[in-house]
Protein backbone atom coordinates (compact mmCIF):
# COMPACT_ATOMS: atom_id res chain seq x y z
CA UNK A 1 0.00 0.00 0.00
CA UNK A 2 1.49 3.43 -0.94
CA UNK A 3 1.43 6.63 0.89
CA UNK A 4 0.21 9.79 -0.35
CA UNK A 5 1.74 13.10 -0.16
CA UNK A 6 0.97 16.31 -1.59
CA UNK A 7 4.29 16.93 -1.84
CA UNK A 8 7.33 14.39 -1.72
CA UNK A 9 10.32 16.43 -1.56
CA UNK A 10 14.09 14.05 -3.03
CA UNK A 11 16.74 14.95 -0.98
CA UNK A 12 17.26 16.59 2.60
CA UNK A 13 20.39 19.02 1.70
CA UNK A 14 19.95 22.72 2.49
CA UNK A 15 17.47 23.29 -0.93
CA UNK A 16 15.21 20.21 -0.12
CA UNK A 17 14.55 20.33 3.79
CA UNK A 18 14.20 23.87 3.75
CA UNK A 19 11.46 23.54 0.76
CA UNK A 20 10.16 20.42 3.08
CA UNK A 21 9.59 22.50 5.54
CA UNK A 22 8.03 25.61 3.82
CA UNK A 23 5.67 23.56 2.04
CA UNK A 24 4.52 22.13 5.68
CA UNK A 25 3.89 25.44 6.89
CA UNK A 26 1.57 26.47 4.02
CA UNK A 27 -0.73 23.39 5.01
CA UNK A 28 1.39 20.98 2.69
CA UNK A 29 1.41 17.17 3.69
CA UNK A 30 4.90 16.72 2.86
CA UNK A 31 7.70 13.56 2.93
CA UNK A 32 11.07 14.89 2.63
CA UNK A 33 13.50 11.44 1.52
CA UNK A 34 17.23 11.29 2.21
CA UNK A 35 19.78 8.51 2.22
CA UNK A 36 22.68 10.47 3.61
CA UNK A 37 23.84 8.12 6.72
CA UNK A 38 26.11 8.55 9.75
CA UNK A 39 28.91 6.67 10.89
CA UNK A 40 26.03 4.42 12.70
CA UNK A 41 23.98 4.16 9.87
CA UNK A 42 21.54 6.47 11.28
CA UNK A 43 20.15 9.94 9.38
CA UNK A 44 22.14 12.28 8.64
CA UNK A 45 19.90 14.51 6.86
CA UNK A 46 21.60 18.21 5.73
CA UNK A 47 23.55 16.83 2.69
CA UNK A 48 26.27 18.02 1.62
CA UNK A 49 26.43 21.41 3.51
CA UNK A 50 25.82 19.36 6.98
CA UNK A 51 27.75 16.98 6.34
CA UNK A 52 31.27 17.85 4.05
CA UNK A 53 30.32 20.94 3.29
CA UNK A 54 29.86 24.20 4.69
CA UNK A 55 29.43 23.40 8.64
CA UNK A 56 32.28 20.77 8.97
CA UNK A 57 34.84 23.29 7.06
CA UNK A 58 33.78 26.31 9.08
CA UNK A 59 34.34 24.46 12.46
CA UNK A 60 37.59 22.92 11.10
CA UNK A 61 38.42 26.55 10.26
CA UNK A 62 37.62 28.32 13.34
CA UNK A 63 39.33 25.33 15.11
CA UNK A 64 42.64 25.75 12.97
CA UNK A 65 42.22 29.54 13.01
CA UNK A 66 42.53 29.12 16.80
CA UNK A 67 45.64 27.50 17.18
CA UNK A 68 47.09 29.93 13.90
CA UNK A 69 46.28 32.50 16.42
CA UNK A 70 47.75 31.19 19.42
CA UNK A 71 51.14 30.20 17.58
CA UNK A 72 51.10 33.56 15.61
CA UNK A 73 49.25 36.32 16.81
CA UNK A 74 48.80 36.25 20.80
CA UNK A 75 51.97 37.56 21.43
CA UNK A 76 51.13 41.19 19.81
CA UNK A 77 48.27 41.02 22.35
CA UNK A 78 50.65 40.21 25.13
CA UNK A 79 50.05 36.38 25.59
CA UNK A 80 52.71 34.28 25.67
CA UNK A 81 51.95 30.92 24.80
CA UNK A 82 54.35 27.82 25.77
CA UNK A 83 54.43 24.50 24.26
CA UNK A 84 51.57 24.97 22.15
CA UNK A 85 50.22 21.96 20.57
CA UNK A 86 47.63 20.22 18.15
CA UNK A 87 45.52 17.33 18.11
CA UNK A 88 44.55 16.63 14.53
CA UNK A 89 42.31 13.37 15.31
CA UNK A 90 40.74 16.12 18.78
CA UNK A 91 39.66 18.91 15.66
CA UNK A 92 37.71 16.31 13.68
CA UNK A 93 36.04 14.67 16.67
CA UNK A 94 34.81 18.39 17.53
CA UNK A 95 33.82 18.57 13.59
CA UNK A 96 32.32 15.67 13.77
CA UNK A 97 30.16 16.74 16.99
CA UNK A 98 28.90 20.13 15.33
CA UNK A 99 28.33 18.25 12.28
CA UNK A 100 25.61 15.88 14.20
CA UNK A 101 23.78 18.95 15.92
CA UNK A 102 22.93 20.19 12.65
CA UNK A 103 21.41 16.83 11.52
CA UNK A 104 19.83 16.15 14.53
CA UNK A 105 18.21 19.62 14.02
CA UNK A 106 16.98 18.88 11.01
CA UNK A 107 15.38 15.80 12.51
CA UNK A 108 13.69 17.83 15.11
CA UNK A 109 12.55 20.63 12.56
CA UNK A 110 10.77 17.52 11.02
CA UNK A 111 8.79 16.41 13.66
CA UNK A 112 8.16 20.11 14.71
CA UNK A 113 6.67 20.93 11.40
CA UNK A 114 5.20 17.03 10.64
CA UNK A 115 7.36 16.57 8.00
CA UNK A 116 7.45 12.64 7.31
CA UNK A 117 11.18 11.78 6.94
CA UNK A 118 12.26 8.73 5.12
CA UNK A 119 15.68 7.36 5.75
CA UNK A 120 16.77 5.66 2.05
CA UNK A 121 17.22 6.46 -1.80
CA UNK A 122 14.01 7.38 -3.80
CA UNK A 123 13.86 7.09 -7.42
CA UNK A 124 11.19 7.53 -9.47
CA UNK A 125 8.84 4.59 -10.75
CA UNK A 126 6.04 5.94 -13.07
CA UNK A 127 3.53 8.84 -13.36
CA UNK A 128 0.59 7.45 -11.63
CA UNK A 129 -2.79 9.71 -11.64
CA UNK A 130 -2.46 12.64 -10.27
CA UNK A 131 1.14 12.41 -9.94
CA UNK A 132 4.19 10.26 -9.28
CA UNK A 133 5.43 7.04 -7.63
CA UNK A 134 8.16 7.40 -5.69
CA UNK A 135 10.38 4.05 -4.69
CA UNK A 136 12.44 4.34 -1.38
CA UNK A 137 15.31 1.94 -1.24
CA UNK A 138 17.16 1.72 2.31
CA UNK A 139 16.21 0.57 5.57
CA UNK A 140 12.96 0.31 5.09
CA UNK A 141 11.16 -0.05 1.68
CA UNK A 142 8.36 2.32 0.80
CA UNK A 143 6.45 2.87 -1.70
CA UNK A 144 5.08 6.89 -1.74
CA UNK A 145 3.04 8.16 -3.96
CA UNK A 146 3.20 12.75 -4.34
CA UNK A 147 1.31 14.83 -6.40
CA UNK A 148 3.73 17.19 -6.64
CA UNK A 149 7.81 16.29 -6.43
CA UNK A 150 10.99 18.24 -5.43
CA UNK A 151 14.02 17.04 -6.81
CA UNK A 152 16.66 18.69 -4.43
CA UNK A 153 19.68 15.44 -4.87
CA UNK A 154 22.24 18.18 -5.02
CA UNK A 155 26.22 17.48 -6.61
CA UNK A 156 29.12 15.19 -6.19
CA UNK A 157 33.08 16.50 -6.21
CA UNK A 158 34.34 16.55 -9.76
CA UNK A 159 37.18 13.85 -9.91
CA UNK A 160 40.77 14.59 -12.31
CA UNK A 161 40.52 12.46 -15.43
CA UNK A 162 42.40 9.30 -14.35
CA UNK A 163 42.53 10.14 -10.42
CA UNK A 164 39.54 8.62 -9.38
CA UNK A 165 38.75 9.90 -5.75
CA UNK A 166 40.16 6.97 -3.56
CA UNK A 167 39.63 9.57 -0.31
CA UNK A 168 42.71 7.82 1.15
CA UNK A 169 45.44 9.31 -0.95
CA UNK A 170 43.22 11.10 -3.41
CA UNK A 171 40.62 13.14 -1.50
CA UNK A 172 37.24 14.84 -2.82
CA UNK A 173 35.93 17.66 0.36
CA UNK A 174 34.93 14.18 1.90
CA UNK A 175 38.38 12.97 2.77
CA UNK A 176 39.70 16.88 2.83
CA UNK A 177 37.40 17.05 5.66
CA UNK A 178 38.34 13.87 7.72
CA UNK A 179 42.40 13.22 7.36
CA UNK A 180 42.98 12.86 11.30
CA UNK A 181 46.86 13.97 10.63
CA UNK A 182 48.09 16.96 9.23
CA UNK A 183 50.20 15.51 6.05
CA UNK A 184 53.56 16.88 5.55
CA UNK A 185 53.48 17.72 2.26
CA UNK A 186 49.83 18.96 0.75
CA UNK A 187 48.74 19.39 -3.20
CA UNK A 188 45.37 20.91 -4.01
CA UNK A 189 44.27 21.19 -8.00
CA UNK A 190 42.17 23.78 -8.36
CA UNK A 191 41.84 27.42 -6.49
CA UNK A 192 39.13 27.66 -5.92
CA UNK A 193 36.42 28.20 -2.90
CA UNK A 194 37.35 24.30 -1.68
CA UNK A 195 40.65 24.73 -2.74
CA UNK A 196 41.70 27.98 -0.66
CA UNK A 197 39.62 26.85 2.80
CA UNK A 198 40.95 23.36 2.79
CA UNK A 199 44.32 24.92 1.49
CA UNK A 200 43.99 27.47 4.65
CA UNK A 201 43.20 24.45 7.32
CA UNK A 202 45.78 22.63 6.72
CA UNK A 203 48.51 25.48 6.12
CA UNK A 204 47.41 26.35 9.97
CA UNK A 205 47.92 23.45 10.96
CA UNK A 206 51.21 22.66 9.72
CA UNK A 207 51.43 21.17 5.97
CA UNK A 208 53.08 22.54 3.43
CA UNK A 209 50.47 23.59 0.70
CA UNK A 210 51.09 24.12 -3.03
CA UNK A 211 47.77 25.16 -5.26
CA UNK A 212 47.81 24.27 -8.48
CA UNK A 213 45.24 26.00 -10.73
CA UNK A 214 44.32 25.94 -14.98
CA UNK A 215 43.12 29.41 -15.27
CA UNK A 216 46.06 32.47 -15.38
CA UNK A 217 43.88 34.97 -13.08
CA UNK A 218 43.47 34.10 -9.12
CA UNK A 219 40.12 34.24 -8.28
CA UNK A 220 38.84 35.07 -11.68
CA UNK A 221 35.04 35.24 -10.96
CA UNK A 222 36.07 37.80 -7.92
CA UNK A 223 36.77 41.50 -8.36
CA UNK A 224 40.21 41.58 -9.78
CA UNK A 225 41.25 44.15 -7.38
CA UNK A 226 39.60 42.23 -4.22
CA UNK A 227 41.50 38.85 -5.81
CA UNK A 228 44.84 40.54 -6.05
CA UNK A 229 44.59 41.77 -2.55
CA UNK A 230 43.63 38.05 -1.19
CA UNK A 231 46.10 36.67 -2.99
CA UNK A 232 48.91 39.00 -1.67
CA UNK A 233 47.72 37.87 2.05
CA UNK A 234 47.38 34.17 0.92
CA UNK A 235 51.34 34.27 -0.33
CA UNK A 236 52.42 35.93 2.71
CA UNK A 237 50.70 33.10 4.76
CA UNK A 238 53.13 30.55 3.00
CA UNK A 239 50.56 29.02 0.44
CA UNK A 240 52.04 28.37 -2.72
CA UNK A 241 49.68 29.23 -5.71
CA UNK A 242 50.74 28.23 -9.08
CA UNK A 243 48.50 30.06 -11.82
CA UNK A 244 47.51 29.23 -15.62
CA UNK A 245 49.31 25.35 -15.04
CA UNK A 246 48.25 22.43 -17.11
CA UNK A 247 47.79 19.15 -15.07
CA UNK A 248 48.97 15.40 -16.22
CA UNK A 249 49.75 12.50 -14.95
CA UNK A 250 48.66 11.40 -11.48
CA UNK A 251 50.90 8.90 -10.16
CA UNK A 252 48.98 7.58 -6.92
CA UNK A 253 51.64 5.90 -4.51
CA UNK A 254 51.53 3.62 -1.24
CA UNK A 255 52.91 6.53 0.49
CA UNK A 256 51.93 9.52 -1.65
CA UNK A 257 50.92 11.05 -4.94
CA UNK A 258 52.93 12.65 -7.16
CA UNK A 259 51.60 15.12 -9.94
CA UNK A 260 53.27 15.80 -13.54
CA UNK A 261 52.40 19.40 -14.17
CA UNK A 262 53.10 22.23 -16.72
CA UNK A 263 53.73 25.72 -15.20
CA UNK A 264 52.45 28.97 -17.00
CA UNK A 265 56.30 29.23 -18.86
CA UNK A 266 55.41 25.68 -20.33
CA UNK A 267 57.83 24.48 -18.12
CA UNK A 268 57.87 20.42 -16.84
CA UNK A 269 57.22 20.27 -13.21
CA UNK A 270 56.81 17.51 -10.84
CA UNK A 271 54.46 18.08 -7.58
CA UNK A 272 55.34 15.04 -5.01
CA UNK A 273 52.92 15.28 -2.18
CA UNK A 274 51.28 13.09 0.76
CA UNK A 275 48.22 14.01 0.36
CA UNK A 276 46.08 15.68 -3.27
CA UNK A 277 42.88 17.31 -2.62
CA UNK A 278 41.10 18.06 -5.72
CA UNK A 279 38.54 21.07 -5.92
CA UNK A 280 37.95 21.43 -9.52
CA UNK A 281 33.86 21.86 -9.40
CA UNK A 282 31.04 19.64 -8.81
CA UNK A 283 28.87 18.24 -10.70
CA UNK A 284 25.09 17.57 -10.30
CA UNK A 285 23.86 14.35 -8.75
CA UNK A 286 20.97 12.13 -10.03
CA UNK A 287 22.56 8.74 -9.82
CA UNK A 288 20.26 6.43 -9.02
CA UNK A 289 17.02 8.98 -9.38
CA UNK A 290 15.64 7.12 -12.43
CA UNK A 291 14.77 9.95 -14.22
CA UNK A 292 14.12 8.23 -17.35
CA UNK A 293 11.33 6.36 -16.47
CA UNK A 294 9.08 9.18 -16.37
CA UNK A 295 11.33 11.07 -18.98
CA UNK A 296 12.80 14.23 -16.78
CA UNK A 297 14.73 15.95 -19.11
CA UNK A 298 18.68 16.57 -18.21
CA UNK A 299 21.18 18.63 -20.05
CA UNK A 300 24.37 17.38 -21.40
CA UNK A 301 25.94 18.39 -17.78
CA UNK A 302 23.80 16.20 -16.29
CA UNK A 303 22.10 18.71 -14.65
CA UNK A 304 17.95 19.02 -14.29
CA UNK A 305 16.38 21.57 -17.23
CA UNK A 306 14.46 24.04 -15.43
CA UNK A 307 13.25 27.08 -16.02
CA UNK A 308 13.31 30.43 -14.00
CA UNK A 309 10.83 29.07 -11.39
CA UNK A 310 12.49 25.85 -11.10
CA UNK A 311 9.94 24.19 -13.37
CA UNK A 312 11.28 20.73 -15.19
CA UNK A 313 9.62 19.55 -18.55
CA UNK A 314 6.97 17.13 -16.46
CA UNK A 315 4.13 18.66 -15.00
CA UNK A 316 3.79 18.45 -10.77
CA UNK A 317 8.06 18.07 -10.96
CA UNK A 318 10.41 20.62 -10.00
CA UNK A 319 14.17 20.33 -9.03
CA UNK A 320 16.15 23.21 -7.23
CA UNK A 321 19.69 23.74 -5.83
CA UNK A 322 23.16 21.89 -7.16
CA UNK A 323 21.30 19.57 -9.31
CA UNK A 324 19.69 22.94 -11.83
CA UNK A 325 21.98 25.60 -12.92
CA UNK A 326 22.97 28.33 -11.26
CA UNK A 327 25.51 29.12 -8.49
CA UNK A 328 26.20 25.96 -6.37
CA UNK A 329 25.69 27.73 -2.86
CA UNK A 330 23.07 26.35 0.00
CA UNK A 331 21.44 29.67 0.18
CA UNK A 332 20.51 29.68 -3.05
CA UNK A 333 19.00 26.24 -2.84
CA UNK A 334 17.35 27.12 0.20
CA UNK A 335 15.58 30.24 -1.75
CA UNK A 336 15.04 28.24 -4.18
CA UNK A 337 13.07 25.59 -2.22
CA UNK A 338 11.05 27.89 -0.87
CA UNK A 339 9.93 29.81 -3.78
CA UNK A 340 8.92 26.43 -5.10
CA UNK A 341 6.83 25.41 -2.28
CA UNK A 342 5.32 28.78 -2.26
CA UNK A 343 4.24 28.15 -5.95
CA UNK A 344 3.03 24.88 -5.19
CA UNK A 345 0.85 26.70 -2.20
CA UNK A 346 -0.17 29.12 -5.11
CA UNK A 347 2.27 31.58 -3.85
CA UNK A 348 4.43 33.99 -5.56
CA UNK A 349 7.90 32.71 -4.39
CA UNK A 350 10.83 34.54 -6.04
CA UNK A 351 14.48 34.43 -6.37
CA UNK A 352 16.48 37.28 -6.90
CA UNK A 353 19.79 36.20 -8.85
CA UNK A 354 21.69 39.52 -9.10
CA UNK A 355 21.25 39.67 -5.03
CA UNK A 356 23.11 36.04 -3.84
CA UNK A 357 26.18 36.84 -2.03
CA UNK A 358 29.26 34.58 -2.50
CA UNK A 359 31.58 34.29 0.56
CA UNK A 360 34.98 32.55 0.88
CA UNK A 361 36.04 31.44 4.43
CA UNK A 362 39.30 32.35 4.45
CA UNK A 363 41.54 34.14 6.90
CA UNK A 364 40.84 37.00 5.31
CA UNK A 365 37.46 36.18 4.92
CA UNK A 366 36.08 37.13 0.96
CA UNK A 367 32.95 38.15 -0.09
CA UNK A 368 30.68 39.87 -2.23
CA UNK A 369 27.39 40.35 -4.35
CA UNK A 370 26.36 41.73 -7.25
CA UNK A 371 28.83 42.87 -10.48
CA UNK A 372 32.22 43.01 -10.36
CA UNK A 373 34.19 46.12 -11.93
CA UNK A 374 35.48 43.84 -14.92
CA UNK A 375 32.13 42.63 -15.25
CA UNK A 376 30.86 46.37 -15.10
CA UNK A 377 33.25 47.57 -17.79
CA UNK A 378 32.31 44.43 -20.19
CA UNK A 379 28.91 45.40 -19.45
CA UNK A 380 29.32 49.19 -21.05
CA UNK A 381 27.68 50.32 -17.30
CA UNK A 382 28.93 54.07 -16.32
CA UNK A 383 30.14 53.60 -12.83
CA UNK A 384 31.71 55.29 -9.87
CA UNK A 385 33.93 53.16 -7.63
CA UNK A 386 34.74 53.93 -3.67
CA UNK A 387 36.84 51.72 -1.57
CA UNK A 388 37.83 51.65 2.06
CA UNK A 389 40.85 50.00 3.75
CA UNK A 390 40.54 48.02 7.18
CA UNK A 391 43.85 49.80 7.97
CA UNK A 392 41.80 52.59 8.44
CA UNK A 393 39.39 51.34 10.48
CA UNK A 394 39.70 51.54 14.89
CA UNK A 395 37.75 48.85 15.35
CA UNK A 396 40.07 46.40 13.26
CA UNK A 397 43.59 48.06 13.97
CA UNK A 398 41.72 47.35 17.84
CA UNK A 399 40.69 43.60 16.33
CA UNK A 400 44.74 43.09 14.82
CA UNK A 401 43.38 42.48 11.34
CA UNK A 402 43.38 45.19 8.87
CA UNK A 403 44.04 43.61 5.62
CA UNK A 404 41.61 43.99 2.99
CA UNK A 405 38.85 46.85 1.74
CA UNK A 406 35.54 47.33 1.35
CA UNK A 407 34.68 48.11 -2.54
CA UNK A 408 31.34 49.76 -3.71
CA UNK A 409 30.79 50.17 -7.39
CA UNK A 410 27.34 52.51 -8.05
CA UNK A 411 26.09 53.46 -11.32
CA UNK A 412 27.69 56.96 -12.11
CA UNK A 413 24.10 58.34 -13.13
CA UNK A 414 21.20 56.53 -10.61
CA UNK A 415 24.12 56.15 -7.49
CA UNK A 416 22.20 52.83 -7.16
CA UNK A 417 24.68 50.01 -5.51
CA UNK A 418 25.96 47.95 -8.61
CA UNK A 419 27.84 45.71 -6.54
CA UNK A 420 29.97 45.40 -3.28
CA UNK A 421 33.08 43.58 -2.57
CA UNK A 422 35.21 42.79 0.45
CA UNK A 423 38.65 41.22 1.42
CA UNK A 424 38.85 41.39 5.48
CA UNK A 425 37.63 40.96 8.75
CA UNK A 426 34.26 39.13 9.18
CA UNK A 427 33.81 39.95 5.39
CA UNK A 428 30.99 36.90 5.41
CA UNK A 429 28.93 39.12 7.94
CA UNK A 430 29.24 42.34 6.69
CA UNK A 431 28.12 41.39 2.98
CA UNK A 432 24.59 41.31 4.64
CA UNK A 433 24.00 45.28 4.93
CA UNK A 434 25.22 45.12 1.14
CA UNK A 435 22.67 42.42 0.01
CA UNK A 436 19.84 44.29 1.48
CA UNK A 437 21.12 47.38 0.31
CA UNK A 438 20.87 46.36 -3.20
CA UNK A 439 17.71 44.08 -2.86
CA UNK A 440 16.20 47.35 -1.65
CA UNK A 441 17.94 49.38 -4.67
CA UNK A 442 19.62 51.94 -2.54
CA UNK A 443 22.28 53.98 -3.35
CA UNK A 444 25.54 54.78 -2.25
CA UNK A 445 24.29 57.50 -1.03
CA UNK A 446 21.66 55.70 1.15
CA UNK A 447 24.54 53.62 2.98
CA UNK A 448 26.73 56.92 3.29
CA UNK A 449 23.56 58.89 5.48
CA UNK A 450 22.94 55.50 7.58
CA UNK A 451 24.21 56.21 11.19
CA UNK A 452 26.82 52.79 11.46
CA UNK A 453 27.75 51.99 15.50
CA UNK A 454 31.19 53.21 16.10
CA UNK A 455 33.92 51.51 16.60
CA UNK A 456 32.24 48.37 14.08
CA UNK A 457 34.15 47.03 11.14
CA UNK A 458 30.80 48.21 9.44
CA UNK A 459 32.44 51.95 9.37
CA UNK A 460 34.16 50.59 6.76
CA UNK A 461 31.35 49.74 4.17
CA UNK A 462 29.68 53.43 5.26
CA UNK A 463 33.35 54.92 4.59
CA UNK A 464 33.22 53.01 0.91
CA UNK A 465 29.98 54.60 -0.02
CA UNK A 466 31.14 57.71 1.07
CA UNK A 467 34.65 57.15 -0.81
CA UNK A 468 31.94 56.51 -4.22
CA UNK A 469 31.48 60.74 -4.13
CA UNK A 470 34.81 61.11 -2.95
CA UNK A 471 34.49 62.20 0.55
CA UNK A 472 35.64 59.53 3.31
CA UNK A 473 35.47 60.98 6.56
CA UNK A 474 38.44 58.80 7.71
CA UNK A 475 41.06 58.04 4.92
P1 LIG B 1 35.23 26.19 -7.85
O1 LIG B 1 34.45 26.25 -9.09
O2 LIG B 1 35.07 27.21 -6.79
O3 LIG B 1 36.80 26.18 -8.20
C1 LIG B 1 37.38 25.22 -9.04
C2 LIG B 1 38.72 25.75 -9.52
O4 LIG B 1 39.41 24.70 -10.16
C3 LIG B 1 38.59 26.88 -10.54
O5 LIG B 1 39.42 27.94 -10.17
C4 LIG B 1 39.02 26.22 -11.85
O6 LIG B 1 39.64 27.12 -12.73
C5 LIG B 1 40.00 25.18 -11.36
N1 LIG B 1 40.16 24.03 -12.25
C6 LIG B 1 39.20 23.34 -12.89
N2 LIG B 1 39.74 22.31 -13.58
C7 LIG B 1 41.07 22.34 -13.35
C8 LIG B 1 42.16 21.53 -13.76
N3 LIG B 1 41.98 20.46 -14.55
N4 LIG B 1 43.41 21.87 -13.35
C9 LIG B 1 43.62 22.94 -12.55
N5 LIG B 1 42.62 23.74 -12.13
C10 LIG B 1 41.35 23.43 -12.51
O7 LIG B 1 34.96 24.69 -7.29
P2 LIG B 1 35.29 24.03 -5.90
O8 LIG B 1 36.28 24.81 -5.13
O9 LIG B 1 35.57 22.60 -6.21
O10 LIG B 1 33.92 24.14 -5.14
C11 LIG B 1 32.79 23.47 -5.66
C12 LIG B 1 31.51 24.20 -5.36
O11 LIG B 1 31.25 24.21 -3.98
C13 LIG B 1 31.55 25.63 -5.85
O12 LIG B 1 30.46 25.84 -6.68
C14 LIG B 1 31.46 26.44 -4.62
O13 LIG B 1 30.63 27.55 -4.81
C15 LIG B 1 30.88 25.51 -3.57
N6 LIG B 1 31.47 25.84 -2.29
C16 LIG B 1 31.09 26.97 -1.66
C17 LIG B 1 31.67 27.36 -0.47
C18 LIG B 1 31.27 28.65 0.15
O14 LIG B 1 30.25 29.19 -0.22
N7 LIG B 1 32.05 29.18 1.06
C19 LIG B 1 32.69 26.53 0.18
C20 LIG B 1 33.07 25.41 -0.62
C21 LIG B 1 32.46 25.08 -1.78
Amino acid sequence: MSKQFDVIVIGGGPGGYIAAIRAAQLGKNVACVDEWKNAKGGPAPGGTCTNVGCIPSKALLQSSEHFEQAGHHFADHGITVKGLSMDAAKMVARKDAVVKQNNDGILYLFKKNKVSFFHGRASFAKAVDGGYEIKVAGAAEETLVGQQIIVATGSNARALPGAPFDEAMVLSNEGALALTAVPKKLGLIGSGVIGLEMGSVWRRLGAEVTILEGLPDFLGAVDQQIAKEAQKAFVKQGLKIELGVKVGDVKVGKKGVSVAWTNAKGEAQMLEVDKLIVSIGRVPNTTGLNAEAVGLKLNERGAIVVDADCKTNLPGVWAVGDVVRGPMLAHKAEEEGVAVAERIAGQHGHVNFNTIPWVIYTSPEIAWVGRTEQQLKADGVAYKAGTFPFLANGRARALGDTTGMVKMLADAATDEILGVHIVGPMASELIAECVMAMEFRASSEDIARICHAHPSLSESTKEAALAVDKRTLNF
